[in-house]
């Protein structure tokens, strides 16, 4: 038998920069030393050591979540297969689907609906606007609708859907299994799924929960529980049918082969947003973002979308005429080590305020390496001022977090 050559290849420490980036783009976020070793352990997937593991999970993420749901679940996947998961257990062929579209995340919902068999009707939100609960009801009361799908802050445009609890009741009323992608959001602001009647909420690690990317959290309501084990049409997907997922998150048994370090990672990452406090948490990133935001219009940029539609978790830029936000990113990241986000196909760039990033060592570098990398592009900025406004919001009400 002649075997081929092995490929050549490089060692990672060739490839890594020498000096660790600064994450503060719209994800994946740093981590906690914490998330970071247990992220490096591996253990049974099964047995005692890991139903303890998985029955903490469950009960903060009920914290997180806010629900008393039975029904949460850990996905090995993305966002986007936990996404995947509530739309192909809620959504059966021939369902009719509300969805709400601010952008790229929320029509991605859309898209899984119809894959699956959804009849799905798209409300487009205006550009840099939240979406109204008077134009959802317009469509719900003529519409029949199954399920309605919503994101809580669309992390493509920085749109924040500022009514989402009267969208959701108004999707509640009219008889809907109410679906909101929690992505960005999840632990920044507040999110109460019981409340709120949220029916199947959605979130990935590599966000506001400061773990790891590639192992997601989904929570379905009691109620929208015997819609799914009661479906008439078969599942086709087999990793993402909740019913088989339930035998692993509630039955101690067999699904598949957990990512057992993801869900350690997921363990201290919700342990230290429990020993932190949900309140506690929002208001160091709303203090955090409110900072972040005045340090940029103070240094004479403009935030792109307007004050009442503006997302927290991650703050969009307008870059001036004649910069390129491609030179400003690889400047920063070049020379100061700290990356932040371009957007899809826009020139705008933006800057995460989820978990980890939302301290304020991380905040004065950041800003001052906006301000430095814009001057490098060619935009006129006043880094002191922008630093001064900043400074200002963090020192108040005694915060300094
Ligand atoms: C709001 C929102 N939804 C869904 C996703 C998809 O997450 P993932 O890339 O982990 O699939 C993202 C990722 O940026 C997001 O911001």
């Amino acid at each position: 038998m002649k075997y081929p050559q092995p490929p050549v290849v490089v060692s990672l420490d060739e490839i890594l920069p020498e000096e660790p980036l600064l994450m503060m783009g719209a994800g994946p976020v740093p981590i906690p030393h914490k998330v970071a070793t247990a992220n490096s352990l591996v253990i049974n997937h099964l047995g005692d050591t890991m139903n303890r593991v998985v029955e903490q999970v469950k009960t903060m993420s009920r914290y997180v979540f806010q629900t008393r749901s039975s029904h949460v679940m850990g996905v090995a996947g993305p966002a986007s297969a936990a996404m995947e998961m509530a739309i192909c257990n809620l959504v059966e062929p021939g369902a009719r689907v509300l969805s709400i579209c601010n952008g790229l995340f929320s029509r991605r919902l859309a898209e899984m609906a119809r894959r699956v068999g959804g009849e799905v009707t798209i409300l487009e939100v205006p550009e840099k606007q939240t979406a109204k609960p008077e134009a959802v009801e317009a469509l719900l009361k003529n519409g029949r609708f199954n399920v309605l799908t919503v994101v809580q802050g669309e992390t493509s445009n920085t749109v924040w859907n500022r009514d989402l609890v009267e969208i959701c009741r108004l999707g509640k009323t009219y008889g809907c299994l109410n679906i909101v992608d929690a992505v960005c959001t999840l632990s920044t602001m507040d999110m109460e799924m019981d409340e709120w009647c949220v029916d199947a909420t959605i979130t990935g690690g590599q966000k506001g929960l400061s773990s790891i990317p590639g192992v997601s959290l989904i929570a379905f309501s009691e109620e929208s529980w015997p819609h799914i084990t009661g479906r008439n049409a078969p599942m086709a997907h087999w990793c993402l049918d909740a019913r088989l997922a339930d035998q692993f998150w509630n039955k101690k048994s067999y699904h598949y082969t957990a990512p057992v370090s993801g869900i350690l990672a997921l363990h201290e990452a919700l342990r230290l947003i429990c020993d932190e406090t949900l309140p506690a948490r929002f208001r160091r990133h709303a203090i955090c973002s409110a900072a972040l935001q005045s340090g940029i219009e103070g240094m004479g940029l403009d935030l792109l979308i307007p004050a009442e539609a503006r997302l927290n978790s991650v703050v969009g830029i307008t870059v001036p005429d004649g910069v390129s936000a491609d030179r400003v990113r690889h400047v920063m990241s070049e020379v100061h080590k700290v990356e932040i986000s371009g957007a899809f196909g826009l020139n705008i760039l933006r800057i995460g305020q989820m978990g980890e990033q939302s301290r304020t060592h991380n905040l004065f570098r950041t800003l001052h390496a906006l301000g430095s990398s814009m001057r490098a592009a060619g935009a006129k900025v006043d880094l002191p001022a922008g630093m001064a406004e900043m400074e200002k919001i963090l020192t108040a009400d005694g915060f300094w977090g």
